[in-house]
């Protein structure tokens, strides 16, 4: 089997955008949430963990001033989003920066912004990361962003008890066989992963946990403005003085 860095997911990059729509109900909705959350007007956005770019494509259509920063450890995943961003002709307002964001929450200096941020976002990739370092995560993008800044995530959460695992698995899999195939299927295309970097196979952390991270870091507010069974999308705004 294909040896993959947590989150890649699939061991043949070119089966990701395709591969992570049947896995996962309601993806498109999901990303959506994101970028009906940010003002339109964001000038300076930063991704972590960005894979094949579909978040980036999204943000450079719906925020048209907008330079986003996307970052992700992996090459194999930057050069799919590199190809469909230069496509698109967004190039000249998109920068991919290769590396762990584990390292940029234990020091900034790793990445070397000069300027703060309006919004920082990122799907299906932070729940890699042990909730320590979810948590200093969340204070180093609280750190980053403008006043009034805002963060929003999308997630898979732990589930919150046993019988709904149960169910969040079965709506998976009905999900799975309406578009056409099995979570085996799907599965069967995973590649193998193990630690990489600061990150791991899932470490999920419940919506609470976020939300009280999210807070002790110093966002103002927080919201969960999308939830579908497993998978969240959550965030807020840092303090407008
Ligand atoms: C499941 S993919 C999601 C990609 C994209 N955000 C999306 O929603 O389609 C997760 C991405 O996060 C990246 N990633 C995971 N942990 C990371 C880390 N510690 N630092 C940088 N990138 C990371 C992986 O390489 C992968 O590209």
């Amino acid at each position: 089997m294909q040896h993959i860095y947590p989150g890649e997911v699939f061991a043949d990059t070119a089966d990701f955008d395709i591969g992570i729509r049947q896995l996962l109900p309601r993806y498109d909705e999901m990303l959506s949430v994101i970028t009906h959350c940010l003002p339109s007007t964001s000038r300076r956005i930063l991704e972590l963990g960005c894979g094949t770019g579909e978040l980036s494509m999204r943000l450079l259509k719906c925020c048209p001033e907008a330079q986003v920063v996307a970052i992700d450890y992996s090459p194999r995943m930057l050069e799919f989003a590199l190809s469909k961003i230069t496509a698109a002709g967004y190039e000249q307002r998109w920068t991919c920066l290769e590396a762990d964001f584990g390292d940029w929450a234990n020091d900034p200096k790793e990445l070397g912004f000069h300027q703060k941020f309006d919004a920082c976002v990122s799907s299906l990739a932070i729940h890699h990361l042990k909730d320590e370092m979810k948590l200093k995560l969340f204070q180093r993008i609280s750190d980053s962003l403008c006043e009034g800044g805002c963060f929003w995530n999308a997630d898979p959460i732990l589930p919150e008890s046993p019988n709904l695992a149960e169910v969040y698995k079965s709506v998976r899999e009905e999900w799975a066989v309406q578009q056409g195939t099995t979570l085996a299927e799907i599965r069967a295309k995973i590649g193998a992963t193990s630690t990489y970097g600061h990150s791991s196979q899932d470490q999920l952390a419940t919506l609470d946990s976020h939300l009280q991270m999210l807070t002790k870091v110093g966002f103002e507010t927080v919201a969960v403005p999308w939830k579908y069974y497993g998978l969240a999308v959550l965030g807020g705004w840092t303090r407008c003085n």
